[in-house]
C-alpha cells in the first residue's frame, strides 16, 4: 500500500497521540502517505462544513511535539450512525475517492466493530489498542491504561493520607466500564482493603463487614476500590435493605457511590466517604510505558498495512508486540483471578 488513513474513535486514551505519531512516521519513512481522519468514524462520513475539519493530510511535522500530550490531536468522538452498513459502505467510497487503501483505526472494542464492518467491505483495516479499560482480551495491555491507574494510584495516595487522620473509609471509584482491570490493579497498587468489580459478585454486608473487620483489627483508614461498573454483580437484596433502613438512599437503578458510602456506614458504624476519580483518569500525559507501547503497535499496524495485510489488531503479550485477526481481537473477556486474589491475601481483613 502507498496511501493510508489514521484515527482515533471512542474515548480518549492517553497515548493515543503517541500512536498517531509512530503510524505517521512508520508510514513516511515507508514512502507511504497518510491521512488523518477527524473526530473517529465521523471523519470519513464527510459531514463538516469544511473538508479540513473532517481530514488533514498528515507529514512529519504535524506530529512533532505531541509524544507527551494526553488526549487525541485528531479529536475523538463516538459515531453511532456507523452500526449502520449503508453508512459503513459511504465510508467506504468516501476513503477510496481520497485514495485511501488502507486504515489503522486507534481505540477500543466499539472501534473494533467499526474497523472490523469496513474490512469486511473491503477495505483493509487494523485496529490499535487505545483505551483506559484494557477490556480487550488478546493483549495484556491497552493503551492509556498505565496511565490511568497511575493517575488512580496518585489519588490514593492523597485520599488515604486525609482518610488516615480522619479514620475514615474511602470508597474510591474508577472508570473502566464493564472490566474491573484498572480498579483491582488500582487496588494491588494502593494496598487497598478490598476491590469491588463487575467480574466478582459482593453484597455491600460483605463491604460493610470488612469495614467493620478492618475497625475492630486496628486499621486507622481504609481504601475500599470500585470499579465504576461493579452494580453489574452487585448481589444485594435492595429491596429488603431499603424496607430494613427506609432512610438510606438505597435505589434500585445505578446507585451512586455517595449512596454506597452512605449505606456502608450505616451497615459497619464506621464512618466512610466517597470519591469519583472519573474524567482525571482519562487525561495527562502518557507514562513512558505507554508511549512505548504506542509507539510500538503504531508502528507494527503500518507494516502490516505496508504488507497489504488487513483485518488485524495490534497487541502485547509477553513484551512482544503480536497481531490477531479483528474477529479474534473482538471475543469477549475472560477473568484471570490473580489480581483481584492478590488484594484480598494482602488487604487483609479476617
Ligand atoms: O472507555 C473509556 C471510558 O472512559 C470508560 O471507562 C467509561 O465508562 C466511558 O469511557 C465514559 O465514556 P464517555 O466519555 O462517553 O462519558
Amino acid at each position: 500500500m502507498k496511501r493510508i488513513g489514521v484515527l482515533t474513535s471512542g474515548g480518549d486514551a492517553p497515548g493515543m497521540n503517541a500512536a498517531i505519531r509512530a503510524v505517521v512516521r512508520t508510514a513516511l519513512s515507508n514512502q507511504m502517505s497518510v491521512v488523518g481522519f477527524k473526530r473517529g468514524y465521523n471523519g470519513l462520513l464527510m459531514k463538516s462544513l469544511t473538508t479540513e475539519d473532517d481530514y488533514v493530510e498528515m507529514n512529519s511535522r504535524s506530529v512533532s511535539g505531541i509524544i507527551h500530550k494526553g488526549g487525541t490531536m485528531l479529536m475523538t468522538a463516538r459515531c453511532l450512525d456507523f452500526l449502520e452498513e449503508s453508512v459503513q459502505k459511504e465510508a467506504v467510497r468516501n476513503l477510496r475517492a481520497l485514495g485511501i487503501e488502507g486504515l489503522v483505526c486507534i481505540g477500543g472494542n466499539g472501534t473494533y466493530a467499526g474497523a472490523r464492518a469496513l474490512n469486511n467491505l473491503g477495505m483493509p483495516t487494523i485496529g490499535v489498542p487505545g483505551t483506559i479499560d484494557n477490556d480487550l482480551n488478546y493483549t495484556e495491555f491497552t493503551i492509556g491504561f498505565d496511565t490511568a491507574l497511575n493517575t488512580a494510584v496518585e489519588a490514593v495516595n492523597r485520599i488515604r493520607d486525609t482518610g488516615d487522620a480522619h479514620e475514615r473509609a474511602s470508597i474510591v471509584t474508577v472508570m473502566g466500564r464493564h472490566c474491573g482491570d484498572i480498579a483491582v490493579h488500582t487496588a494491588v497498587a494502593c494496598g487497598a482493603e478490598m476491590a469491588i468489580i463487575p467480574e466478582v459478585p459482593w453484597t455491600l454486608e460483605e463491604v460493610a463487614d470488612t469495614v467493620h473487620k478492618g475497625v475492630i483489627s486496628g486499621k486507622r483508614s481504609m481504601i475500599l476500590i470500585f470499579a465504576e461498573g461493579a452494580q453489574d454483580s452487585l448481589k444485594t437484596d435492595l429491596k429488603a435493605l431499603k424496607k430494613e433502613y427506609p432512610k438510606l438512599h438505597i435505589t434500585r437503578e445505578h446507585m451512586t457511590s455517595s449512596q454506597y458510602a452512605e449505606v456502608i456506614e450505616e451497615l459497619s458504624g464506621h464512618e466512610t466517604r466517597a470519591t469519583v476519580l472519573g474524567y482525571t483518569q482519562r487525561g495527562g500525559s502518557p507514562t513512558a510505558n505507554d508511549r512505548i507501547l504506542a509507539t510500538r503497535t503504531g508502528a507494527h499496524a503500518v507494516e502490516l498495512l505496508k504488507n497489504d495485510i488487513g483485518g488485524r489488531a495490534v497487541g502485547i503479550k509477553g513484551n512482544k508486540i503480536m497481531d490477531v485477526s479483528l474477529d479474534e481481537a473482538l471475543s469477549p473477556m475472560v477473568f484471570d483471578r490473580e489480581y483481584y486474589d492478590l488484594v484480598d491475601l494482602t488487604g487483609y481483613v479476617r
